[in-house]
């Protein structure tokens, strides 16, 4: 080895344990696993090969591995179609078929026989096929100086070409999505079954245990799963529900391990990942940690407080707003835990320290490079500084009134309906209301005009009073003027005075012909607030930060060729984008804080342990607490220190997102042993900088779901069509 190597070595070792690609870290595509990481898996401890993962010729791991309703995964897990995904994921098929009577969402819901399993039009699981790279044939034609409005209809082009040209069965679609932001495509062929019924699903107080107080957290103690099958025609293809389908047969589905996790085992997650972005410049994930995370924080504190104290004092607000709350609390309670990590891990400085590293290797190699790689750095800086007011302003204006108003969203809805009518005139008109319509009857089933009147005194105050002049609406100065300078008093006069606070209201100004509606409507105070705060934005925010978003947009596609390129010895995997993905890590616990450390495993004794009666979180059904009093554990327990212990959750290093739920943990083997759920709070940030030392995902133990299916819920005849296996014991 030569001396100045030797010197370099130290160097190099820093960059590389600095480097986006650690045993963990990554969502890898699985058609080029066998490329980039079999050889890594396989030293982790994997048995299997990439082809067995994923293969086009014969049935392999990709096959039992399901897009469900486009927002979460499933997996499939007998040879009758039946599937497995999280209990919020099908939650709202749940709380669909839920009655007075039959409160399924309370009690759980388990189908005796097949009759008996409930149809959910409009739901469907997707099989991935298979996936190709078709990079030369969209990118022909585009040319470096185009505009983005130029280089996108030559892409739109080609992809309509491609599309029309492939050779595919009738019931198959067709896919091309980007990937490194624009440099490469990949084509997927699918395969959507639209038939797709519940089968069961424990009770509330089982999977979502510890509800919005544990979400994200560890130790955890949910049964986060619900089960469905998946119909299809007598031929096995795509059907539209019906009586006269019959249970899909699949290429594959999971065998189930029985033999469980210990700390240091391999595990693989096989989903479809949602959005991560993590080859963001430094510029922009300071933007992150001090402007928008902090301004929807904000916002969301000052929401979710006020919703909550209602929720606290009366049981019906409670019901209604238990949905809406969570979700607004899910996204909240991320950013917070996201800006801790990425300030805990020093994220910003190794960002900068990977920005500096690739500069001086862009002036060491002058020639070789593109010459406009050299001023993408210093212009995100100056593009980021620049822009950090309108980005606040943009984030209020998003949070305001498309999330945490209610209101100002209906009224925005409104808004539109009449820019239908305008636009497209009557056709354009009742199209739009048809829709609106659905909407709104779900919408006044859970509105309580009391509670959103004083979040929006309260977020319309931050509006006026924390963003700079210039952003706010003039309106809303002049009404709380008006209103003697108080919020309370402005939001009292305001909901009182529209019609869209009430069903009636709306339904009556919706019965009137389209003109005299569009009239009525645009007289509405909360139509003329909404107008007038959409307007400004328009006038003032929008054109100079939309422009930053495309600019921005344009220099990341080539930030991330050149990283790429400049550091040519890292293996790079694309930013989640809904597509199917792999990770892989190891059951794993970690450190959250100095002289703490978490297991990776809890039991049925901790979820016992947290248990309230009667309370909305930490409830438990008497059966259960039965079942573990009488230790009545069949054969899902393992012995620890002498002892039977049903397990419930665990922890891992695999590399996961929001679309990741209901994502299959596997083995070394390809066997099924848990159901990812969720992430530990301390390592939200990997979306933005994975970090091995706390980056955790959140699995439930297939042995909890089982013994839930079996003894809690005696649902056997599912156990039957499973294949359980014991591949420790070699069976
Ligand atoms: N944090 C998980 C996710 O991002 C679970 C959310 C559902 N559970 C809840 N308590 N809100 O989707
Ligand atoms: N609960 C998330 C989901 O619904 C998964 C957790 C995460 O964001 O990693 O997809």
């Amino acid at each position: 080895m030569s001396k100045i190597k030797f010197l370099l070595l130290p160097l190099f070792c820093f960059l590389l344990s600095a480097a986006p690609t650690r045993a963990g870290e990554g969502m890898w595509l699985p058609q080029l696993l066998q490329a980039l990481n079999e050889g890594d898996m396989q030293t982790m401890g994997m048995k299997l090969t990439a082809e067995q993962i994923y293969s086009v010729n014969q049935g392999s791991l990709k096959d039992a591995i399901v897009h469900f309703g486009g927002f979460c995964t499933a997996e499939v897990i007998s040879d009758q179609g039946l599937i497995l995904t999280n209990h919020h994921c099908g939650f709202s098929e749940i709380q669909s078929h839920t009655t007075l009577e039959n409160n399924y969402l309370r009690d759980g819901f388990w189908a005796t026989n097949k009759a008996d399993e409930k149809m959910n039009p409009g739901l469907y699981a997707k099989f991935i096929v298979r996936i190709d790279d078709v990079t030369k044939s969209i990118l022909t034609g585009t040319e470096p100086g185009m505009t983005k409005e130029e280089r996108q209809s030559v892409i739109d082009r080609n992809k309509n070409k491609l599309t029309a040209n492939f050779k595919k069965e009738s019931y198959q679609e067709v896919e091309i999505r980007p990937f490194f932001k624009g440099n490469q495509y990949f084509q997927f062929i699918t395969v959507s079954y639209p038939d797709v019924r519940l089968v069961g699903a424990p009770p509330s107080s089982i999977g979502k245990f510890g509800a919005d107080t544990d979400n994200w957290e560890w130790p955890r103690h949910t049964g986060d799963f619900s089960l469905f099958r998946i119909y299809s025609d007598e031929n096995g293809l795509p059907a539209e529900p019906s009586a006269d389908n019959i249970p899909y047969k699949p290429k594959h589905s999971l065998p189930i391990s029985l033999d469980g996790v210990e700390e240091g085992d391999f595990t693989m997650v096989f989903g479809f990942p949602g959005r991560t972005d993590e080859y963001l410049p430094a510029a922009a994930v300071e933007q992150i940690m001090v402007v928008t995370d902090p301004a929807k924080i904000a916002i969301r504190d000052k929401a979710l407080k006020i919703v909550d104290g209602y929720m606290r004092s009366d049981e019906e607000i409670k019901i209604k707003y238990a949905s809406k709350f969570a979700s607004i609390a899910n996204g909240w309670k991320k950013w917070i835990g996201e800006v801790q990590g990425l300030e805990k891990t020093n994220a910003l400085q190794k960002k900068r320290d990977y920005e500096a590293e690739f500069t001086r290797r862009l002036q060491e190699a002058k020639k070789e490079y593109d010459p406009r790689y050299a001023g993408l750095l210093p212009e995100f800086d100056k593009l980021y500084a620049a822009s950090a007011a309108d980005a606040k302003a943009a984030a209020y204006q998003s949070e305001i009134t498309g999330r945490n108003v209610e209101l100002l969203r209906v009224a925005g809805l409104m808004r539109r309906l009449t820019s239908a009518y305008e636009n497209n005139g009557e056709a354009g008109y009742n199209n739009f209301k048809a829709r609106l319509n659905n909407y709104l009857t779900g919408f006044y089933k859970d509105y309580v005009p009391a509670v959103d009147q004083d979040v929006f005194a309260a977020l319309i105050e931050m509006y006026a009073t924390d963003l700079e002049g210039k952003y706010v609406a003039p309106e809303v100065r002049t009404a709380v003027t008006n209103a003697g300078g108080s919020y309370a008093d402005y939001a009292k006069n305001l909901y009182a005075n529209s019609k869209f606070t009430s069903q009636k209201a709306v339904a009556g100004l919706l019965a009137q012909d389209p003109k005299a509606a569009v009239e009525a409507m645009k007289n509405d105070p909360a139509y003329k607030l909404i107008s007038a705060i959409q307007d400004h934005y328009n006038a003032t925010t929008a054109p100079a930060y939309d422009a930053f978003q495309t600019r921005v947009e344009e220099m990341m596609r080539l930030y991330m060729q050149a990283q790429k390129k400049v550091y040519a010895e890292k293996t790079f995997y694309p930013d989640a984008n809904s597509t199917m993905r792999v990770t892989y890590g190891q059951v794993a616990g970690y450190e959250p804080r100095d002289a703490v450390i978490y297991k990776n495993k809890t039991y049925l004794d901790g979820v016992i342990a947290k248990y309230v009666p009667g309370d909305y979180e930490f409830d438990l059904p008497k059966k259960l607490l039965d079942l573990h009093a009488a230790k009545d554990y069949g054969r899902y327990a393992e012995v620890v220190d002498g002892e039977e212990k049903v397990p419930v959750c665990f922890l891992g290093s695999n590399h996961t997102t929001g679309g990741n739920s209901g994502s299959p943990a596997i083995d070394a083997n390809g066997n099924l042993i848990g159901l990812n759920f969720d992430r530990v709070w301390e390592g939200t940030m990997s979306d933005i900088n994975y970090d091995r030392s706390i980056c955790r995902n959140i699995m439930v133990d297939i042995r909890y779901v089982l013994f839930i299916i079996d003894k809690y819920a005696g649902a056997e005849a599912l156990i039957e069509e499973m294949n359980l296996v014991h591949p420790k014991k070699g069976k």
